[in-house]
This record gives structure tokens, C-alpha cells and sequence, in this order.
């Protein structure tokens, strides 16, 4: 949905919240002159809103708040369009923007492969200990007590969405030789191909040695896995989250840890990201201290939401995110009748 009522600048300026050097340099490198960028450190909250003022777009990233009140803020301030620079919008009140006729464009597609090749990463990282035996080398410790790992070949790999990114991960899986499961509402027919067999939740997560998750974070999926079904799950098992941190109620992971029955977790995503990732705390305390509980296992490893975080992704987040404004910017003027 456009705002059509106003005639719009040709180079209409953006104030891209939340900004990192790496954001910057991406965006930069990708615009010819299209829009104008005004790049901004604070993240973009109700708070934060009105230094959108005077410019007509604003671009945000997945911890930003554009909730009613965000979302009101920039209705005031006449912003024509909100640009998310990730795929995901569950952090946006789409039904908010609507009433304000504020359109809402996203980078639907950049790199599964990127978030693919990094859930991999945390598997074989967390079955063989890596990052433990690096410590440990670098102390001259080379005991391997605490490091067995097992053959990814063989094992059953379940695979929770298979969007862009979870058939990203079955053609690798299939690479590793593993037997691969699926649950999604809509099959792939590459996954088909590729020798996964959908199955419903409850025997996916009863017959797999590893789960992955790849839904979107919905009202539907929202503590998709929980107590019972981290209960369902196979002794031992390895699950993985680089999808969206609320979709497993992290008290039952903690449970689930505490009991043995989840033998390895790697996330890249926390529930309470928000006031963690994306920043340098190392020299703060930490309040939250479900996070914290989760820090202290030995068989966990978390990455602080950097699963898309490659050259290749972020350049092509920039172009989309720089021709999605400019596209919704032309298509607004074009619309308007002289
Ligand atoms: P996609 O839209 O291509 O695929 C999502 C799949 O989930 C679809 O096939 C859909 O049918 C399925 N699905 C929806 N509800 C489901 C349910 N209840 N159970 C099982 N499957 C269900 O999305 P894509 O590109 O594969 O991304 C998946 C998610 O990955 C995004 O929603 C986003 O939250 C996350 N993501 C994380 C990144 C990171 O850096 N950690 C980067 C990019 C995306």
C-alpha cells in the first residue's frame, strides 16, 4: 500500500536506524544516487522516531520496535515507507502501518545459503567441541576427555520450515548423508527431491537426531517448541534455532538441558535479543538471567544473530533494501495523476 496523496521528492531521504560501520559501508557501495541516506547509531523506538523527522523513508533491522506507537510517531512525521533490511517482519505492527498508509517493504530473499552454512557451523561445532578445543589448545591442553562427537552421516536431521533457508540446509544435509525429515504446512518440491520426508510435528521431533528450526515467528509458531515438546524429543538431541528467538520457550530448553534430555543447543537467536545483541556488553552486567543460565552449559553455543552476516548477504540486503525504496518512491510518483 502507497501513500499517494503527496508528491514525493525524486531522491527521497531515509533515515536508516541502527546502523553498524558494516550496514553503512553495504549501503553506501550499493546506491547510485537513488535516496538520499542519513545513517543513525540509535536503534528506532517510539523514542527514537523523531529523528526520522524530514525524511520521507526509514529503513530498520530486526531489533528495532515498530510497534502502534513507533508506528504512529512516524505517521506524524509523514514517513511514506518503511524499509526493513532482513526478511523476517514480526517486529513490525503490519496492521498499524496499514491504518496509516505507511507501506512496508522487506528483503524477502539474500543468501539462505548464508544462515544454512552458519546453522552447520553450530552442528559440527557443538558435536565436535571446537570452539572447546580451542580453548583448550591455546592452553596447552590436549586432553580430548569431554570431546566425543558423533558421525553426522548417517544421522536423522529434522527440519522445521523448509523456506529458502531450511531447503538451503537439506541440500547440504544431503551432502553430509544424512536422512532428512520435514514439517512444514507447504511441501518443497526440492526437498522432495532432495529425499526428505514430511511428517508431522510430533514424529519429526520423536525421530530426529538434530531438529532445526526455519519457520517464521508468527502468533501461530510463537513457543512453537515448549515443555512438551522438548519431552517428545529423541535422548541426547541436538537442537538448533537461527530462525526467530520466541519460537522455544527458553525455560524449557533450561529444563530440558538441566535433564539431559536436550544434549546440545545452538542458537543464534534469544527471545530478549533486544537489549543484548547487536552491541559490545563486555564490560556490563547482564540482568537477564535466563540468558545468563543458558551461558553457563557447557553444551550450548550461541552466536548473538549473525547467521545472515556474510559479504555476499549483506551486499545483496543493500541493493534489494536500496531498490525497494527507490522502486516504492517511482511507483508513487507515477501514480499520481497531473
Ligand atoms: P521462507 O518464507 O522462505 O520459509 C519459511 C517456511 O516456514 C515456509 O515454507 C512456511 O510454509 C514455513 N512455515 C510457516 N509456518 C510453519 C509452521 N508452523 N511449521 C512449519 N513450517 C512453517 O523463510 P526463510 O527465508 O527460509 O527464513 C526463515 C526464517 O529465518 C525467517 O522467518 C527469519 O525469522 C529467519 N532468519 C534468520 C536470520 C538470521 O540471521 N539468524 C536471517 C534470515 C532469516
Amino acid at each position: 500500500m502507497t501513500n499517494d496523496q503527496t508528491r514525493q521528492p525524486t531522491q527521497p531521504t531515509v533515515a536508516v536506524f541502527g546502523t553498524k560501520p558494516y550496514d553503512r559501508d553495504a549501503l553506501s557501495a550499493a546506491n547510485d544516487g537513488r535516496v538520499d541516506l542519513r545513517f543513525l547509531d540509535k536503534h528506532l523506538d517510539p523514542h527514537n522516531a523523531a529523528l526520522a523527522e524530514g525524511c520521507q523513508a526509514v529503513c530498520a533491522f530486526v531489533n528495532d520496535d515498530l510497534g502502534p506507537e513507533t508506528i504512529g510517531r512516524l505517521a506524524k512525521l509523514d514517513i511514506d515507507v518503511i524499509a526493513m533490511r532482513c526478511a523476517g517482519v514480526n517486529n513490525v505492527d503490519l496492521d498499524a502501518a496499514k491504518s496509516h498508509n505507511i507501506a512496508v517493504v522487506n528483503v524477502p530473499s539474500y543468501s539462505p545459503e548464508a544462515v544454512a552454512e552458519h546453522c552447520l557451523g553450530l552442528m559440527l561445532s557443538l558435536n565436535r567441541g571446537i570452539h572447546r578445543a580451542h580453548n583448550r589448545v591455546r592452553e596447552q591442553n590436549f586432553s580430548l576427555t569431554g570431546l566425543l562427537g558423533f558421525n553426522l552421516h548417517g544421522k536423522t536431521i529434522g527440519i522445521i520450515g523448509t523456506g529458502q533457508i531450511g531447503t538451503a540446509l537439506a541440500r547440504i544435509s544431503r551432502g553430509f548423508g544424512m536422512r532428512i525429515l520435514a514439517h512444514d504446512p507447504n511441501q518443497s518440491s526440492e526437498c522432495v527431491e532432495l529425499g526428505a520426508r514430511y511428517v508431522a510435528l510430533d514424529v519429526l521431533l520423536a525421530d530426529s537426531d538434530i531438529i532445526s528450526l526455519h519457520c517464521p515467528l508468527v502468533p501461530e509458531t510463537h513457543h512453537l517448541i515448549g515443555t512438551e515438546e522438548v519431552q517428545a524429543m529423541r535422548d541426547g538431541v541436538m537442537l538448533i534455532n537461527t530462525s526467530r528467538g520466541a519460537l522455544v520457550d527458553s525455560s524449557a530448553l533450561i529444563a530440558g538441558l538441566k535433564s539431559g534430555k536436550i544434549g546440545y543447543l545452538g542458537l543464534d537467536v534469544y527471545e530478549e535479543e533486544q537489549s543484548l545483541f547487536f552491541r559490545d556488553l563486555s564490560s556490563s552486567v547482564i540482568t537477564d538471567d535466563v540468558f545468563s543460565r543458558l551461558l553457563t552449559f557447557p553444551n550450548v553455543l550461541i552466536t548473538g544473530h549473525q547467521a545472515f552476516f556474510t559479504a555476499d548477504a549483506l551486499g545483496q540486503i543493500a541493493e534489494t533494501t536500496i531498490d525497494n525504496i527507490a522502486t516504492h518512491f517511482k511507483q508513487s510518483e507515477s501514480s499520481i495523476e497531473p
